[in-house]
């Protein structure tokens, strides 16, 4: 993890570069680069984190700056997990939002949340208003 430098800005983010990382790791949600941006960009916060030009983590938080956030996009590059890096990662994000309840979703990855203090909890719902990332704006 030392080698992992981190940052929380989306200042000279190489948006195509995420992307490609995220795809070569088959984390890759069908987002454009640009699409990528506005997500990052409209966050309450971001984390990216960086070995040389390469991105190797990735997290990003919603929240209404009182009572209510959602973590998406927590990511590990597949040759740096388990060092910590998304536990850092979570961190930060958190960090962000004290005194707030963060929900998330999770197929497989709960007992990396259960590490950092999240529980199951029944009565979660959703659904995708039209198509997935169809905006209309075409
Ligand atoms: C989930 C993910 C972000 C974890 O990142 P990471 O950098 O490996 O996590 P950390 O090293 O900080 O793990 C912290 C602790 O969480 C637990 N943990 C992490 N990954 C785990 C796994 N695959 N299985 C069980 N426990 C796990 C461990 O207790 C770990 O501590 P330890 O390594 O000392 O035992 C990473 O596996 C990932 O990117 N997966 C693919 C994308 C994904 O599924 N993201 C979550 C979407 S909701």
């Amino acid at each position: 993890m030392s080698e992992v430098e981190f940052s929380m800005s989306t200042d000279g983010v190489d948006w195509a570069g995420l992307r490609a990382a995220l795809v070569t790791d088959r984390f890759d949600n069908g987002r454009t680069p640009e699409q990528y941006r506005r997500s990052h960009e409209n966050s309450h916060a971001v984390v990216f984190g960086r070995v040389g030009d390469g991105y190797v983590a990735n997290g990003r938080i919603l929240s209404d700056g009182v009572c209510n956030a959602y973590l998406v996009d927590i990511w590990t590059a597949a040759p740096y997990r388990r060092r910590g890096v998304g536990r850092e990662v979570v961190r930060r994000l958190l960090a962000t939002v004290p005194g707030q309840h963060v929900a998330l979703f999770t197929d497989d990855m709960t007992a990396f949340y259960a590490t950092l203090g999240f529980r199951a909890q029944a009565g979660g719902m959703s659904r995708i208003v039209g198509r997935w990332l169809d905006d209309g704006r075409g």
